[in-house]
């Protein structure tokens, strides 16, 4: 793959935090680093999770090629949900930016990608024992219905589930775009018709809202006063979870929502990466 991911939202990441010389922030979704990176050049020290170890290993070699000292980060391998429950420090602020990274969609042989060829796989980190095909091989008819529906929020559902339940010619990720391709057709819109499905698949594989409620549940306790937890999220489910959680806090009265309305990129941000047309992000401050 050549370049780094994208960061989404950097400047107003950075903003948000409103980072300070000498503090710690921690890094739920290190990626490439982009956001940590942002956070470094301005002072910040950085402990920083991914569940990829290949994320680890570039932010590792961007880091070095940075000229960052290594004892102004931390970097852990696993997931935001378990090691959160782990660290024993607390944090100025914390940035989840949650999906997948550029590294993760451009590489084939991951299957997050229905724009190459590759295993059915989608899964983020490598010791899971369930793939995308996996899942397409053992559910019913009437789940897969409701996992398109409820994580692809796909129209065609009934009809997708039907001509995808028991399919064995199913293999790799362009027979399975193909497939839906076929079963939906082109509508007019902006994204490719298998978009939702992917989407929907690479959720469950990861179980990434179980992920996000029990990671948006345990940061609250790292959290020093003032600090900030700034989430930005790429669906709507993922989105209502964050809004839901920060207005159960604020009633708690663990601290305000800065965010009434969610952040969204400017069109010159959209321009230059179409990927950050469905971003949000929100605010909260303990
Ligand atoms: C959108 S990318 C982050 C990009 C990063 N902010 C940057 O600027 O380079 C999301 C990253 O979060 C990781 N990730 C997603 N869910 C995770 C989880 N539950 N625990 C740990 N890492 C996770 C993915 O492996 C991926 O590398």
């Amino acid at each position: 793959m050549e370049g780094y991911h994208r960061s989404v939202l950097l400047k107003e990441v950075v903003e948000a935090l409103d980072v300070e010389k000498g503090k710690w922030y921690l890094d739920c979704t290190l990626g490439d680093g982009g956001h940590s990176l942002g956070i470094l050049k301005l002072g910040g020290n950085i402990v920083g999770i991914d569940i990829d170890p290949e994320a680890l290993e570039r932010v590792k070699k961007r880091f070095e090629e940075e000229g960052i000292s290594k004892s102004k980060y931390k970097l852990i391998l696993g997931n935001f949900r378990d090691q959160t429950e782990t660290v024993d420090q607390r944090f100025a602020g914390v940035i989840f930016d949650l999906g997948v990274s550029s590294l993760q969609l451009e590489t084939p042989e991951r299957g997050f990608s229905f724009g190459k060829v590759g295993p059915l796989d989608m899964r983020m980190d490598p010791k899971l024992a369930v793939k995308a095909l996996d899942l397409l091989r053992v559910l019913t008819r009437k789940e897969l219905y409701e996992l398109f529906h409820g994580l692809g929020e796909e129209k065609y559902s009934w009809r997708l589930a039907d001509a995808l339940v028991g399919a064995r010619e199913i293999e790799t990720t362009k027979d399975l775009a193909n497939i839906v391709e076929k079963v939906v057709g082109y509508r007019r819109e902006k994204i490719h018709p298998a978009t939702r499905i992917f989407q929907a698949l690479r959720m469950a594989v990861n179980d990434e809202l179980g992920a996000l409620k029990e990671g948006l549940d345990r940061v609250k306790n790292l959290i020093e006063r003032d600090g900030r937890i700034v989430v930005i999220s790429f669906h709507s489910l993922e989105d209502r979870i964050v809004k839901n959680t920060f207005k159960k806090w604020q009633l708690e009265g663990l601290g305000e929502t800065l965010t009434k309305k969610p952040v969204v990129p400017e069109d010159s941000e959209i321009a230059q990466n179409p990927r950050s047309r469905s971003a949000k992000m929100r605010i909260f401050r303990i």
